[in-house]
């Protein structure tokens, strides 16, 4: 019985040793013991990495939102499922029972039904961090539709993009959203999308900062009146193990986003499993992770994970800095939080801020922190076990993908000792490898690779939605027999992991991970720019910025190159959104390519990084003599 959880290291060995040993009996015990089926599996895994193909627990029959609410309410009906605190600390939270999840649930279910949504239909999200956004995502599942939830920062056209790459039915989005001092009109930005996306039927709008917005006759229609006539109950879709949950977009190599499948029956297991152990979640305890719902951190550690153990998930609207850099310590105090989860972008610019706007905030009720989202460097970890946890509370640096569903490398806190910017040891059933360029594992330890996963886990991506061969080109295909993560990785004298960063063409700025071909399309459709590359160089908050050597048509000063600048950011503002624009643009006449036209981005990420002393052999480039000039013209 239980290896639900574990509490020391001697008991992490020997789970995961089990684990690793006998996944299937493992992985069965844990689902068949901590988690409510309608139908038991006829078998447990059955896979194929050369087609891809991952199926765990076929046969099975569930509902996800039965083991995130219903079964709670026998037990802990009472008790807040979730803590809403709004971006302005006057505004009063909102304490939701597990009892009125059920009530909220089910009444969006059944408006999404009455406006025509079922089984397999796509449901396009665009929400701010509101009640709302949990609940229309919970009420998705409850009916067997599969949600996509973009991120509210996203630009109009990434929003359309999404919603036609899964030929979506639907959106639900807002009036409008806070983001501190600042409104955003997301409505607007919707409508603008939508004059490119025939398929939508109908678009619910929830009422959040009450402007006068357009509606469209017979296409829009304000949830409230629809959630107050519906009824407070609907009977769960019953649902295949393998059945899509969610589809959720990230950047690519390419300009078209990926769409990660995720199913419904390893999904649940696997998040609602690592919540418990990663966060040492108890009974009463408060967890507030700070990331968005729109990101697979806020999918599988705000609402899935949290909610499969009945646990009280704080959600918090705001920003950091708003009203002053101590907001997140005030909501810590104030909810009593346990356990405290967010990324190092946001550590490094409130360490920036001082001290002073922690201390005074009691923050004694903190049990454990945690990090996602990019490598934490030294000072950021320090800073936050001296200032937030007191050095009594674990950091768990907790790496993963959207494409893993949940927490695939991590310290389990309490048990396994805490190494500062290593992730430490893989979580129970998670089977890592460090690959040589060449394609073989790279065995033994004082070691780095690039990091592939070589058995499957319950909660991995099935599919992008609608390209299964890209699917496989970009993750089977470098490594035969292997899940390919597109990080780089290295593991010290006792097997800990530490990662160090993306081996491809993505770069995380801020958390967010950004392809840098979507940017340069963004750019390159700008009437004077006749070719660009983006690459990423470090940033002392953001972790990295994003750089762009730019190509002009016609050189010469006839035109303002401080408006150019301008105008290109504006660009990606529309494309995609703020948080893809450039810190440093510098016009250039050529880039280094090789013989077969590739740009070398490995000798302009150096540049941009000013590491210059080792740039490698330039001379085999098509056009060497660019680089001295692009050196000299280095911001
Ligand atoms: C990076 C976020 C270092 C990594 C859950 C990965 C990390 C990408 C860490 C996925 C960490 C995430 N240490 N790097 N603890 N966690 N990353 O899809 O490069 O938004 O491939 O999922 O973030 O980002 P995504």
């Amino acid at each position: 019985m239980s290896n639900y959880h574990i509490k020391h290291l001697e008991e992490y060995y020997q789970v995961y040793r089990k684990s690793v040993r006998n996944p299937e009996v493992f992985w069965e015990e844990i689902a068949e013991e901590h988690f409510m089926w309608r139908k038991k599996w006829d078998n447990v895994l059955s896979w194929d990495f050369t087609k891809p193909e991952v199926k765990w627990f076929e046969g099975a029959k569930l509902n996800i939102t039965e083991n995130c609410i219903d079964r709670h309410i026998y037990t802990r009906g009472d008790k807040t499922a979730i803590i809403f605190e709004p971006n302005n600390p006057n505004e009063d939270a909102q304490h939701i029972t597990y009892r009125q999840l059920h009530d909220k649930v089910c009444r969006f279910a059944n408006v999404l039904k009455e406006k025509g949504i079922g089984k397999g239909d796509r449901v396009c999200i665009y929400l701010p961090m509101i009640p709302e956004l949990a609940i229309s995502v919970l009420a998705c599942a409850r009916i067997g539709a599969i949600h996509s939830v973009v991120f509210a920062g996203f630009s109009s056209s990434a929003l359309a993009t999404r919603v036609k790459d899964c030929d979506a039915k639907m959106v639900i989005t807002s009036d409008g959203s806070y983001r501190g001092s600042k409104t955003i009109d997301l409505k607007g930005i919707v409508d603008d999308a939508l004059n490119d996306c025939e398929g939508v039927e109908s678009v619910l709008v929830a009422k959040r900062i009450h402007s006068e917005i357009n509606m469209k006759e017979g296409r829009d229609h304000w949830l409230e009146p629809l959630l107050e006539e519906a009824y407070h109950d609907c009977v769960p879709e019953i649902m295949d193990a393998e059945d899509p949950l969610f589809i959720l977009y990230t950047s690519g190599s390419t300009g078209q986003p990926k769409g990660m499948v995720h199913s419904s029956g390893g999904y649940m297991v696997y998040t609602g499993y690592t919540f418990k152990n990663v966060f040492q979640y108890r009974e009463n305890d408060i967890y507030w992770c700070t990331a968005d719902i729109g990101w697979i951190t806020g999918h599988s550690y705000i609402v899935y994970g949290p909610l499969a153990n009945g646990a009280t998930t704080v959600m918090f609207e705001g920003v950091p800095s708003y009203p002053d850099y101590g907001r997140f310590w005030q909501i810590v105090e104030k909810h009593k939080v346990t356990q405290f989860y967010t990324a190092p972008t946001a550590i490094r610019a409130l360490a920036k801020e001082g001290v002073e706007h922690v201390e005074n905030h009691d923050l004694s009720s903190l049990k454990v922190l945690g990090t996602v989202g990019e490598p934490i460097n030294e000072e950021a970890w320090h800073w936050y076990d001296d200032n937030i946890g007191k050095r009594k509370a674990p950091i768990v640096d907790t790496w993963w993908q959207t494409e893993t569903g949940g927490i695939m490398i991590t310290p389990i806190p309490f048990a396994t000792p805490t190494k500062p910017t290593y992730a430490t040891l893989p979580f129970i059933g998670i089977q890592p490898a460090l690959m040589d360029e060449q394609g073989q594992e790279i065995k033994g330890n004082q070691v780095d690779g690039r990091l592939c996963i070589k058995f499957p886990w319950p909660s991995m991506a099935r599919t992008i939605w609608g390209n299964h061969q890209r699917y496989k080109d970009t993750y089977f295909s470098a490594f035969e027999n292997k899940y390919f993560t597109g990080d780089g990785a290295l593991r010290d004298e006792v097997g800990y992991y530490r990662i160090t960063g993306r081996v491809d063409d993505v770069v995380i700025v801020s958390g967010h991970n950004l392809g840098t071909a979507p940017i340069e399309d963004a750019i390159n459709e700008h009437p004077a720019v006749s070719e660009s590359a983006i690459v990423g160089f470090p940033h002392d908050i953001k972790g990295n910025a994003l750089y762009g050597y730019v190509i002009l048509k016609e050189t010469g000063e006839s035109r303002n190159h401080d408006n150019l600048r301008k105008e290109i950011n504006q660009l990606i503002t529309e494309q995609i959104g703020p948080i893809a624009k450039l810190d440093k643009i510098q016009f250039t006449s050529g880039l280094p390519k090789t013989r077969s036209g590739k740009i070398m981005r490995r000798i302009l990420r150096k540049i941009a990084s000013n590491d210059t002393a080792n740039l490698g052999d330039t001379s085999t480039l098509l056009n060497p003599d660019c680089v001295q000039e692009i050196m000299d013209g280095v911001l």
